[in-house]
């Protein structure tokens, strides 16, 4: 039994795709999500930005004393996670491990769709991770850097012409190659999943990073014993670099329900 919080982090919103899976499967949890809003986006940075990025907002989590910091972001996960790890006495997970199996359990046909941001796509670290789990599988990757500033600005919805197109162009060489599934190796993309599966029809396995991460780490507290007391209240706060306002008006879109509350903004700099 560990009574301590559960720290989570992403650049900005899209690891609230894995915030609401850990309330759904962990209801006594206390959750601390850090949204660097301010700073967003990581995927077209060099690695060293991120890797800063990803200090600042592990040392500000760590003031918390969580039991665990779950990384859900698949750029900090695919370039700096090796990283926090080692720098940090306790345990950091990320979504690549997680994405990875899932997608390996998913196909049939052994192809398998990578989309991501460009440091993500430029890590291999997906394609890593699929081939120690099984060299037979072909990977198609390719970088949407485009998807995480529409997303983060409300463009998700099917007949949205602009996410529609672009959705098209970077999608074409992934459906080409005959996949059966596909990883949204970014937490933002399952707000796009509507859009892709309509896309790429309804035989295409779409692979939710964040939400893969969570069942995880749900099941290695469980068998760890590391949950919180039985009949434990759980609650989510909420910290970001940028407009409280904003985010609040966002996250809803993420979660399914309002924020209003509980939201505090940081000065990310000071970490
Ligand atoms: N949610 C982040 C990810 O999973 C977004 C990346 C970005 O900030 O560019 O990669």
């Amino acid at each position: 039994m560990d009574n301590r919080p559960i720290g989570i982090f992403d650049s900005g919103l899209g690891g609230l795709t894995a915030l609401r899976e850990m309330e759904r499967l962990l209801p006594g949890e206390r959750l601390i999500y850090f949204g660097d809003t301010g700073r967003v986006p990581y995927g077209s940075r060099t690695t060293e930005t991120i890797l800063t990025y990803a200090r600042q907002d592990t040392a500000f989590l760590r003031r918390f004393d969580p039991k665990v910091i779950l990384i859900a972001c698949g750029t900090v996960s695919a370039t700096a996670l090796h990283h926090l790890a080692e720098e940090n006495p306790l345990p950091i997970r990320g979504v690549v491990g997680p994405a990875a199996r899932a997608a390996v359990q998913a196909t049939r046909n052994h192809r398998v769709g990578l989309i991501g941001t460009a440091a993500t796509i430029r890590s291999g670290a997906y394609e890593r991770a699929i081939s120690a789990l099984d060299p037979e599988i072909q990977v198609t990757a390719h970088a949407c850097p485009l998807f995480v500033p529409l997303v983060e600005n409300g463009r998700t919805r099917p007949g949205d012409v602009v996410i529609e197109q672009i959705c098209k162009d970077y999608l074409t060489p992934v459906k080409e190659a005959g996949v059966d599934t596909l990883i949204l190796g970014c937490t933002h993309y399952p707000l796009l999943r509507e859009v892709l599966g309509a896309f790429l029809g309804d035989r295409v396995t779409l692979i939710d990073v964040g939400a893969a991460c969570a069942r995880e780490l749900a099941r290695e507290l469980r068998e760890k014993d590391l949950l919180a007391p039985v009949g434990a209240k759980g609650e989510s706060r909420y910290f970001v670099s940028d407009e409280v306002e904003n985010f609040s008006a966002l996250a809803s879109r993420f979660l399914g329900y309002r924020v209003a509350r509980r939201i505090e903004r940081v000065d990310i700099d000071k970490y």
